[in-house]
Parts: structure tokens; C-alpha cells; sequence
């Protein structure tokens, strides 16, 4: 498959760990990526596919950010039906981790795996391929989680238990719970910043990072 966005022999180290098959009890799903635009296009959406915008609308959403120089997506899809995704992109501007640019900071904005193939292991497969290899290892990652975007409805699970399950499956390829200030994660307790810093990150990016984690210091 042609890929068009591989320009950096950091890319093209990730072409041979970047597609495989995932059996679930169900059939087969390919987990690959990083997935181009020209395929999400081609691609029919599951529609339980609408934990954060309908699925129309995510997939020209999931278009846009596989077009961004640092934008990428992996997908888990079947029969030509897109079932599952993990996005990465560089933080927006009108949150506070997109306000200074940080160059190395990247976001996993959204991870969601269609409910008829939930708890088959999709959400770990994304997860280890976009970790896989060395790429990721010179960013910072984070994941805003926000408890409203959660199925608490579907999974009847408590605000908690929800937690618990996304700390283990981030936690799977490094990203764990770090404190903030930031006023739309503090606004629900149950709300996390989840982190993980590659080993090839420079420390000047890592201090400019953890101070953008506090910024509202009062002196007394
Ligand atoms: C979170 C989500 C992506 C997980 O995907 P998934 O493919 O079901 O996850 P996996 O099958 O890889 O399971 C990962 C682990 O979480 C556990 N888990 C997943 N869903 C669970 C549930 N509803 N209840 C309890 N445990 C659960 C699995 O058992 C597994 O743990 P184990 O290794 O101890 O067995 C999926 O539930 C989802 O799309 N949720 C809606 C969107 C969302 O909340 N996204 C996160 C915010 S960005």
C-alpha cells in the first residue's frame, strides 16, 4: 500500500511492525497503521463508532488528523468496515498542552473500539502497534480523559471502574496518571492526565513539559 507520509527513515522503520491480523472470538480484524487518509476514506464506519461525534462526522475527523504532519492514525477493521482507532495528534491550540507548541509533545486524542468488538483485546493491539518501535520513544504523549466521553451506560461500569479499565489499558505501553492544575481535568475528580515520556526525549522539552502541568501557583 502506498504511503505517501513516510519521509523519515524513522517512519519507514515502522513499516514492517505497522500491519498485522488480530483474531478475536468473532473473525479477523487487521490492526494497522499508520492508516492513510486515501484508506479511512475507503473505509465503511461501524456505527457504534459514536462515543465522541457521530460517525460521519469522526470519520472526516479521522481524515483530517491522518493529513496533519504529525498526525496518525491505527485502525482494527474488518470486511472493509472500520471497527476500531487510536488517534495521535499534536495538542490543540485552545487547550492549555497546545498553547506554547511544544515541539515533541504529542496527544492520543481519542482511542474507541465499536462495542460489538470491545473486550477482545482491539484496544491493547492499537495501542502496542502505534508504540511499537522506536518512533514514539522521542515524544511526549498524552491522553486528556475526560469522564463524559466514557460509556458508562453501555459498560455499566461506575465513574471508577472506568477509570480503572483506561489506567490499564493506557498503562499497557506506559502512559500513567500525572497531576494538574488544568481546570477542565480538575472539573471532574474521576477526569485524568495520562503521560508517557519517550527515552529519547530531551530533557529541556521534559522540564518545559512539567511545567505546563502547573500553572496556576499562588504565593500566600
Ligand atoms: C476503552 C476501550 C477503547 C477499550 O477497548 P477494548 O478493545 O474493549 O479493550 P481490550 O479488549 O484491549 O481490553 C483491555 C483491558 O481492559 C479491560 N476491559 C475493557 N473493557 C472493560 C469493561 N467494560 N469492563 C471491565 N474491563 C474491561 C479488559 O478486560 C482488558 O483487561 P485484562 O487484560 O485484565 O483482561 C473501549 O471500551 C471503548 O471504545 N470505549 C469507549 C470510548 C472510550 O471510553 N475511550 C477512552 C476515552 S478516549
Amino acid at each position: 500500500m502506498a504511503d505517501e507520509r513516510l519521509k523519515s527513515a524513522d517512519e519507514s522503520a515502522r513499516v514492517s511492525e505497522r500491519c498485522h491480523v488480530h483474531r478475536v472470538s468473532h473473525g479477523s480484524a487487521i490492526v494497522e497503521g499508520p492508516a492513510p487518509a486515501a484508506l479511512l476514506a475507503s473505509l465503511a464506519m461501524d456505527p457504534g463508532l459514536d462515543r465522541f461525534r457521530q460517525p460521519r462526522e469522526q470519520q472526516k475527523a479521522l481524515i483530517e488528523i491522518a493529513g496533519l504532519e504529525e498526525g496518525s492514525i491505527y485502525i482494527a477493521h474488518k470486511d472493509g468496515v472500520l471497527v476500531g482507532y487510536v488517534t495521535f495528534h499534536p495538542p490543540d491550540e485552545l487547550e492549555r498542552w497546545g498553547q506554547v507548541k511544544l515541539p515533541g509533545l504529542l496527544e492520543l486524542g481519542a482511542i474507541e473500539v465499536a462495542p460489538g468488538w470491545r473486550r477482545a483485546g482491539i484496544g491493547y493491539a492499537l495501542l502496542r502497534l502505534a508504540f511499537a518501535g522506536d518512533y514514539m520513544e522521542g515524544y511526549i504523549v498524552i491522553a486528556t480523559e475526560y469522564c463524559w466521553h466514557w460509556d458508562l451506560k453501555g459498560t455499566g461500569l461506575s465513574v471508577w471502574e472506568y477509570q480503572k479499565v483506561l489506567q490499564k489499558v493506557m498503562g499497557s505501553v506506559g502512559l500513567e496518571p500525572r497531576a494538574t492544575d488544568d481546570p477542565e481535568i480538575t472539573s471532574h475528580a474521576a477526569n485524568m492526565l495520562m503521560v508517557r515520556i519517550g527515552s529519547r526525549v530531551p530533557f529541556e522539552t521534559v522540564t518545559r513539559f512539567e511545567a505546563m502541568r502547573y500553572q496556576n501557583r499562588w504565593v500566600f
